[in-house]
């Protein structure tokens, strides 16, 4: 596992950006965001992604923004929710790093959610009550892909010191 990558993967809401900027600075690696590598790369917005080529689209292009960071060395990775569930990148995240679900509740997911319905592409203008179904039915489907990670952190307290404390990541420093 030696200079492999570390990813956080979890639904929307779930503090892989947060978590994964405290990890790198913790161990002094790099830290990454795949939402604003693609941002970077399209000059664009995701939403304006979603709003002007639709979500088939976004998925190529998060395709290929994940292979050029499958190169990168010691970098902590913050994917975006779906992105383990497309393609084949589950099993590719894997083959090159740890990979850690951020497993959160839909009712923590649904507080931290619940005032970002005007900027997150997949709930942009749902109501409270279409909001809590959605994340309900989309954690659910998601569920067996986002189980494929190496370790689950579950629930949302002290997850950078649980992750930091897992045996198997200071072997790979
Ligand atoms: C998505 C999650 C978003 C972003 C896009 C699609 C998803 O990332 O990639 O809006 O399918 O769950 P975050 O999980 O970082 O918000």
């Amino acid at each position: 596992m030696v200079n492999k990558n570390l990813y956080l993967l979890g639904f929307m809401g779930s503090g892989k950006s947060y978590v994964g900027k405290h990890i790198a600075e913790k161990i002094g690696w790099e830290f990454c965001d795949l939402d604003a590598v693609i941002e970077r790369k399209m000059q664009c917005t995701i939403s304006e992604i979603f709003d002007e080529h639709g979500e088939d689209c976004f998925r190529q292009i998060e395709h290929q923004c994940l292979k050029e960071l499958l190169l990168t060395k010691k970098t902590v990775v913050a994917l975006g929710g779906g992105t383990p569930c497309f393609h084949d990148n589950i099993s590719l995240i894997k083959k090159r790093g740890v990979t850690f679900f951020l497993d959160l509740s839909v009712d923590v997911l649904y507080e931290r959610l619940i005032a970002e319905t005007h900027k997150r592409p997949l709930i942009k203008g749902k109501s409270v009550s279409e909001l809590k179904s959605f994340i309900e039915l989309k954690l659910n489907e998601r569920m067996d892909c986002y189980k494929k990670a190496h370790y689950i952190v579950s629930g949302p307290d002290n997850s950078i010191n649980r992750i930091l404390n897992i045996r198997s990541f200071y072997i790979m420093n």
